[in-house]
């Protein structure tokens, strides 16, 4: 059964400000940080993501939202609390969100190409079972407006899946736009800069192709917007020596990750991964990490052969009026980047 993305009862507050574990906490204030995934265990990048973010003091991580994407909204949750339980960060709450795209319909392309956001089926369980907590009573999409409402110009929506919920939270709320502090985006693919072609179809990005018509609204909407798209993805190359660097201490994080990832490497000893919604997050840790480039972008929503495709250009053009200026990555400083995940990452989880 496919059901189209609801708002749950009830519109209560749900501010949880998550302690910070480690020690040697950033002097400035952390950065308020309501975390929108289509999260996946590791190997994926979501699960990767989340462990970087648990484990940088410059964060604090208010809450997370789920979003159908790589996976079912159902699975997604489920291993995300997953995640937070052996992190032993259950403090932080999560709320599930949209189980659709807005109107993206599920075609046997998208049924038969990568990622499950159309399925509907019960999660499996996760490494080591389902967590003992629930996901909150809340809506993911009523979290984002509360959270954002009480603590405005604050807040930060670092949202690495289909940009449904958040989406949907701009359209409930007007207003809204103007009292997010800003977005970071693991979304698109710009033509107009080097390594911009799409993933997903030959122009069009996964998180962008998957809900079209909520990334056009969100990159409209006039929030101050850090985009990292696959142009700045493709500036990574996670080989198997980064790897084995990774999980050369065995901690809960590493020990997962071999257990997970560790296959990919032993198949094919010359792999090498792009990383995609870790970068991300690094970049909003650390801005010096990446070099933007101010274009404005907008998403094609059109039914057709490029539909989800994302474009860019320091000009307007026909059909883009009302696209906004955005800083849009490009460029990454690799070494600095790995070295600081992998130093975070693989900290003992207290
Ligand atoms: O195109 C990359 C994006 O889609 C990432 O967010 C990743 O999780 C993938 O599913
Ligand atoms: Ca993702």
């Amino acid at each position: 059964m496919i059901v189209r993305p609801r708002l749950a009862a009830g519109l209560a507050a749900g501010v949880m400000a998550a302690g910070l574990a480690l020690a040697g906490a950033a002097s400035a204030e952390p950065h308020k940080v309501i975390f929108d995934t289509d999260f996946g265990m590791v190997p994926q990048d979501d699960g990767y993501a989340l462990m970087l973010a648990l484990h940088s003091p410059e964060l604090e991580i208010l809450g997370i939202t789920t979003v159908a994407g790589n996976w079912s909204l159902e699975q997604g949750t489920a291993d995300v609390l997953r995640l937070l339980e052996i992190a032993k960060r259950e403090d932080i709450p999560v709320y599930a969100g949209a189980n659709m795209p807005l109107m993206h319909e599920p075609s046997e392309y998208a049924r038969t190409t990568y990622g499950s956001w159309w399925s509907d089926a019960p999660a499996t369980p996760p490494p080591g079972g389902f967590a003992a907590k629930q996901a909150e009573s809340l809506g993911a999409v009523e979290y984002i407006i509360d959270t954002v409402e009480s603590q405005p110009g604050e807040v930060t929506i670092l949202a690495i899946g289909p940009l449904t919920n958040v989406a949907m939270a701009l359209r409930h709320a007007p207003g809204l736009a103007a009292k997010v502090k800003q977005l970071v985006i693991m979304g698109g693919a710009v033509a107009f800069l080097p390594d911009g072609a799409g993933n997903m179809t030959p122009g069009a990005e996964f998180n962008f192709w998957v809900d079209p018509e909520a990334a056009k609204i969100v990159l409209r909407s006039g929030i101050p917007i850090q985009l990292s798209p696959l142009n700045v993805s493709r500036k990574s190359n996670m080989n198997r020596g980064w790897f084995e660097k990774l999980v050369a201490v065995e901690t809960p994080f590493t020990k997962l990750i071999r257990e997970r990832g560790g296959r990919l490497y032993e198949d094919d000893p010359e792999l090498v991964v792009h990383m995609y919604d870790q970068i991300a997050v690094a970049s909003l840790i650390d801005p010096s990490l990446v070099t933007t480039t101010e274009l404005y972008v907008d998403v094609d929503a059109n039914p057709g052969i490029s539909y989800g495709t994302s474009l860019g250009s320091p000009r307007l053009w026909p059909g883009a009026e009302g696209a906004r200026k955005i800083a849009v990555q490009h460029e990454l400083d690799w070494v600095r980047f790995i070295e600081m995940f992998i130093e975070r990452v693989a900290q003992p989880i207290p």
